[in-house]
Order: C-alpha cells, then structure tokens, then sequence
C-alpha cells in the first residue's frame, strides 16, 4: 500500500504533526506539503492535514481536498481551539465534506496549535462587543495553545500513524 501524509501549514503547526505522523507510519509513507506536485493516482492511504482559519480548513487545503477521490483518507487538524471542542468537530466534518467521490475515512487526528503572534496581539485590541474580544476564558484558551503542538503531542500524533497503519 502506498501512503501519502500531505499537509498544509502557514506557521509550522501541522507540518509539525504532519512530522510525527510519518514517524509513525515508518518509511513506507512519504510526506508533502499541499504546495507539491503530487501525483494523488500513485496512493491509496492519504494522511490529510489542514489547520482551521476562521472556523473552516485552510484555502490551500480547502482546494487540495476537493481532488482527493477514491482513497481512504487518515485527517489531521491542528486550531487555536480545544481539540475536544465543538469548534474542533464541527471544523473536522468540514474537512471530510470538502472531500471528492468515495474516500472513506479511516480515522482522524486533531490538536491544539499556537496562534500567530500578530493574530493575537490584534485580538487582544478588540472591543468587549467584538466576537473575540479577549475575555478571561479565551485568554486561557490562547495562552493554553501557545506551546503546542508539545512533545506530547507530537508522540500522539505518531501513535495515530502508527494504529492506523496497524488497522488496515
Ligand atoms: C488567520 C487565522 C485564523 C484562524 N482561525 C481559527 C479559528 O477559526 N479557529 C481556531 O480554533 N483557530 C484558528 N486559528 C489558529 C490556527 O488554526 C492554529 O494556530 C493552527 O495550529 C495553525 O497551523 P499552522 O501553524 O500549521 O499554520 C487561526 C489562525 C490564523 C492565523
């Protein structure tokens, strides 16, 4: 079986996680950013990984997805947001809807991701009527996913590649 572990990452995040995936995968994967030329016939297990941007997947993920067909699909998602959060669910089944014909998906993967800096620091100025405005528990939230991915999630994210590779 051939297997592709494909990522999009503006600040380094799920290239990170997209990393340790191939780890547990082992040296039958091989990894590429969505900005690669990939010749999406060749594989038949696609690890796909996006990071959310405003409550959906990134554009260039967005737009890559849409080609996948016919494969069986392992996600991985890195956001700002608690991984167990319906934001996190919810940004996860958008993914799988972007989809193409007939992917089944194997099994999925999602992590908390430090915030660009800049996205912060302008949050931070936000008015209390603002819908991010800084409140206490969003605060906790940033400060939170401010280290992560951390080692531990790093070695999650290759025990992910590493069962579902175990359960084909
Ligand atoms: C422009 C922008 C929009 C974002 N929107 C969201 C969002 O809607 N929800 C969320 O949980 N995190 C959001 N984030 C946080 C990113 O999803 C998170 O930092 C992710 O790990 C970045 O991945 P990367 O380092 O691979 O680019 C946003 C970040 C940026 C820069």
């Amino acid at each position: 079986m051939k297997i592709a572990v494909i990522y999009s990452s503006k600040t380094g995040n799920t290239k990170k996680v997209a990393s340790a995936i191939l780890e547990g995968v082992g040296a039958q994967a091989q990894l590429f950013s969505v900005d690669d030329e990939i010749s999406l016939d060749e594989y038949d297990l696609i690890f796909m990984g996006f990071w959310v941007d405003k409550g959906s997947p990134d554009k260039k993920a967005s737009e890559f997805m849409s080609k996948i067909s016919w494969k069986k699909v392992a996600y991985f998602v890195t956001l700002g947001a608690y991984p167990d959060s319906q934001h996190a669910k919810d940004s996860l089944e958008k993914g799988i809807a972007l989809l193409g014909e007939h992917c089944e998906i194997v099994d999925s993967f999602i992590c908390q991701g430090a915030i660009d800096p800049k996205l912060m620091e302008w949050m931070m100025t936000l008015p209390e009527d603002h819908p991010h405005s800084p409140d206490e528990k969003r605060i906790k939230r940033w400060e939170d996913a401010c280290n992560r991915p951390d080692s531990t999630d790093l070695l999650h994210a290759k025990e992910f590649g590493n069962n579902v590779i175990r359960a084909l």
